[in-house]
Order: C-alpha cells, then sequence, then structure tokens
C-alpha cells in the first residue's frame, strides 16, 4: 500500500492573512487541493493531512473528500518541525506501507513526478528518497550532502550548514518516499539538537544512512513543481505558473487563445474545441463552453454553461446557462439563474437576472429582465423594464411566445402578457395582456398649437 502524509501544519505567517496558507487559492481552487489531487492521480491509496494553525477551516473545506485529517498540537509548549508533523501520523503507518511525504503549500508538484520518484525508490530497493533539484540560488533551502562516490549521505539545513555545504547547489524539495517501518523506527530517534530547536524530518535520511540502510536521490529536471508559497508574491509566482499549464492543455485540446498570457481559466473549466478566447476573459468555477464559441475581450464567466457556436462579448455571466447560437454584449450581465435557449440576442447593456428566455428572443439594448418567464420568439425593446419589486417583495413576470414588448415599456410584476400581445412603446403595464392584443398603457398626446407665440417667447436667437 501506498500513503501519502501532506504537511500543512505550518503557520504561514508570510502570507499575513487571516486564512491558513493552504486555503489561498491559485486558478480557483485552494493550493492544498492541488497536492491532494496529485496525490490521487500517482495512484497513492490514501492521503493523510497534517493541519495546525487554521485546521478547522482547512477540514471544513475538504469535509466532502476521503482525505484524513490528522492535528498536530501547536502551540508553545510543543515541539515543532516538519519530523514532528510525520509523527502525527506515526499510527496511520502500515510497516509494508510506502510513504509519501509532500507539502501542502507546493501546489505545483504533478503526479508524474511523484509515481517516478516512487518507481526509482521502489526499482533501486531504497529504504529512503528524496526528491532534489538543482537551484542556481539554493538559499534558505536544506543542502544534499553526498560522498565521495556520489551517494547521499545526508540533508543539511541552511541554518545548520557550514560554510562550504552552503556553496552545495543541490537541494531537498522536502519530498520523499520511504519504507514505512523505517520511517517510523528513524522518527522515532531524531531530536532537536540544531539550530532552530525542531524536530527536522530530513535527520531521518541521515539516520537511515548512518544505519547501513540504503537510502536515495531522485533529482528532478522541472524545478518549479517544488516551489512553495509562503507570500503572496510565491502566490501569484506559483497562479501564473499554474495558468500556463492550464492554457497549454486547452491549447492541446483545440482552443484558441489569442494572448495565453492574458488569459485567466480556472482549475476544472471546460472549454469545446475550435471556441476562441479572447485577451482578458476569465473563466471561472465550474463552468463549461462548448464548441466553436467565440468567448471575446474581457468576458468574465462564472459556474455557467454555454452551448456551441456562442457568441460573448464583454460581458460577464454568473451561475447562468446559455444554449446554441446565442449572440451576448458587448456589455450584457447574466446574473445568477439565468436561463437562455438558442439563438438568442442579449444586447449592449442588457441585465437578466433569475429569468428564463425561449429560442429566437432578442433584447437588444438597455433592458432589465430580472424574475420573468419570457417565451420563443419575443421582442423586447429597448429600455424595457421587468419592474419585479414593490420595495417588500419580489414577483414574477411571464411573456408569451411571439409577443413585443415596445420601446421603454415597464412591466409590472406580477403581470402575464399572452402570446402575441403587443405593448406600445412607454406603456407602464400593472393588468395581463390578452393575446393578439396590443395594450397601450399612457397619456394620450396633447399637441398646443403656437404655444410658445402665446407665452411670448422671443425667438431671436
Ligand atoms: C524544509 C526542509 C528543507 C527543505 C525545505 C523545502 C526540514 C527540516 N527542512 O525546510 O530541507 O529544503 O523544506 O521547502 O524538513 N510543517 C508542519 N508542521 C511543522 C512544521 C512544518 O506541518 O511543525 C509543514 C509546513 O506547513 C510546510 C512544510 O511542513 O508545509 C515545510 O515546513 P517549512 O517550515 O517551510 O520547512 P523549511 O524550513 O522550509
Ligand atoms: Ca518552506
Amino acid at each position: 500500500m501506498d500513503i501519502s502524509i501532506i504537511l500543512a501544519a505550518g503557520e504561514g505567517t508570510r502570507m499575513k492573512s487571516n486564512r491558513p496558507k493552504v486555503l489561498h487559492n491559485i486558478c480557483g481552487r485552494p493550493i492544498l487541493k492541488y497536492v491532494i489531487e496529485a496525490s490521487k492521480n500517482a495512484h497513492i491509496d490514501e492521503s493523510y493531512v497534517i493541519v495546525g494553525h487554521g485546521g478547522d477551516e482547512v477540514r471544513e473545506e475538504f469535509k466532502d473528500s476521503d482525505i484524513v485529517f490528522i492535528t498536530q498540537p501547536i502551540g508553545e509548549e510543543y515541539p515543532y518541525g516538519t519530523g514532528y508533523a510525520v509523527m502525527q501520523a506515526i499510527d496511520y503507518i502500515q510497516d509494508d506501507s510506502n510513504v509519501v511525504i509532500l507539502y501542502g503549500d507546493t501546489p505545483l508538484i504533478r503526479a508524474n513526478t511523484i509515481q517516478n520518484l516512487m518507481e526509482y525508490h521502489k526499482e533501486n530497493k531504497y529504504d529512503g528518497t528524496v526528491l532534489t533539484a538543482n537551484l542556481e540560488d539554493p538559499t534558505g533551502y536544506g543542502r544534499i550532502v553526498r560522498d565521495e562516490k556520489g551517494h547521499i549521505q545526508e540533508i543539511v539545513e541552511h541554518k545548520d550548514a557550514t560554510y562550504e555545504e552552503l556553496k552545495i547547489n543541490e537541494i531537498n524539495s522536502g519530498i520523499y518516499c520511504f519504507n514505512g517501518k523505517l520511517l517510523k523506527y528513524a522518527i522515532g530517534k531524531i531530536d532537536k539538537n540544531n539550530a532552530q530547536g525542531e524536530y527536522y524530518v530530513t535527520d531521518v535520511i541521515r539516520i537511515l544512512k548512518e544505519e547501513g540502510y540504503s537510502v536515495g536521490a531522485y533529482t528532478i529536471e522541472e524545478e518549479t513543481e517544488i516551489y512553495g508559497v509562503n507570500s503572496r508574491a510565491q502566490l501569484a509566482y506559483c497562479e501564473k505558473i499554474m495558468r500556463k499549464r492550464i492554457n497549454k492543455k486547452h491549447m492541446m485540446e483545440g482552443v484558441t487563445l489569442i494572448n495565453p498570457e492574458n488569459t485567466y481559466i480556472e482549475d476544472g473549466v471546460i472549454i469545446g474545441r475550435d471556441s476562441i478566447i479572447y485577451p482578458g476573459a476569465i473563466l471561472a468555477g465550474n463552468t463549461v463552453i462548448g464548441e466553436e464559441c467565440i468567448i471575446g475581450e474581457n468576458c468574465r464567466i462564472e459556474d455557467s454553461r454555454i452551448g456551441n457556436k456562442v457568441e460573448i462579448y464583454s460581458s460577464t455571466i454568473t451561475e447562468s446557462s446559455v444554449d446554441d447560437e446565442c449572440r451576448i454584449g458587448p456589455y450584457a450581465h447574466l446574473r445568477p439563474n439565468s436561463h437562455l435557449g438558442k439563438n438568442i440576442k442579449i444586447g449592449n447593456f442588457v441585465e437578466v437576472k433569475n429569468s428564463t428566455i425561449g429560442d429566437n428572443s432578442k433584447a437588444g439594448h438597455l433592458a432589465y429582465i430580472g424574475d420573468a418567464d419570457v417565451g420563443r420568439d419575443v421582442n423586447i425593446g429597448c429600455g424595457v423594464v421587468f419592474v419585479n419589486y414593490d420595495g417588500q417583495t419580489k414577483f414574477r413576470s411571464i411573456v408569451e411566445d411571439n409577443a413585443f414588448i415596445g420601446s421603454n415599456a415597464n412591466l409590472v410584476a406580477p403581470v402575464l402578457v399572452k402570446q402575441w400581445g403587443y405593448v406600445a412603446a412607454g406603456s407602464t403595464i400593472t393588468e395581463d395582456v390578452s393575446e393578439g392584443c396590443l395594450s397601450i398603457a399612457r397619456a394620450r398626446q396633447v399637441n398646443k398649437e403656437g404655444w410658445v407665440e402665446k407665452k411670448g417667447y422671443k425667438r431671436d436667437k
């Protein structure tokens, strides 16, 4: 059996945040989620996450997953350190298991890398294997000390390193694979006699080596994978790398990104082939976009389902659905629970909320459609307002198929416009409109001839 222990009890002081570090998002998901997923995708059977600071919040966020959380006691009366964190999971480690240790704050680690590490560990029959990287600037990291034959001997923390050791560029990623039985054995032997007065999990490597067990080091090529998030700047950096990966994946699957550097697609978003995404688009949450769509500049689409051949320009869509061949925007706003049928036009400065609109209907300009059920082939003129709120309660209105709502009309809910009902421009409709009827609800025009003359206004301008 393969298990992973994910360390996430550290305070993350440098984030200067009220939230636990591992709950900060990159590309729309908590940092920790990526690590858990990488562990799963590497076919690791069980993951144990060690939490401490803000542990309750972390548990709450992942309550629907099958992850086991273990709380590391935090406080001045308790020891600290990666070794102490691993000790918390000791009862869950079986003798014959392989134990992979990961950090909850290194979201860029790939499942493939974890698998390679485990394979290397198993093939070479090592008792402990550490994942290492060669960094131009190794400052702050533990250094990998090798013997004359090039075998790893120990890991020395930056703060404990000699002048010579500080020159070593090979660093400890903090990711390891251990034989379960020997990890339990060696973790029981580590102490706090070091510069930081902490239990170091790195000492396990030295202890195993000293006692004649075999330890190995597996070096990764792509060092960005082990980058951790300790500050907001590193958060942004990891986000950038993750964004690049996500965008590349979409392009490989047949989506055109006009400028991938400026396209923000969150983890988990699905986009059909031959869709084209313009710069500044933000596709967030559980969003699905169909094939051959055009998602124009500066669109924000969140938790929404978009059909095929839909064109959207400079618009915001939240928790809504849009069926095939609709044209939306520029500057339209679909608020939660808006459901559009096929071939609908929602034009500039049109807001839709909690409404359904049937196939082929149009609202071309400057309208508010709130709490309404609008049928097929309906025309909603410029400036139409569905007056849905009386100051106390919201009401729904219904506009049936083929109705025509003239410009600048108000439909005061609850009101029903039946099939082929016509509402004259400028009307304020408070009573139902029957089938095939024209409703005019506005003051009749009065023309006062010669009015200016009678007033005696001078017209010498
Ligand atoms: C550790 C390694 C160092 C390595 C580096 C890579 C040790 C002693 N040092 O150093 O060799 O180069 O990672 O990033 O292991 N954590 C807990 N409980 C604790 C302490 C830490 O869960 O009591 C967690 C933290 O939340 C974090 C991870 O362990 O996710 C690493 O802790 P951190 O303090 O950042 O380790 P480093 O000192 O950077
Ligand atoms: Ca760190």
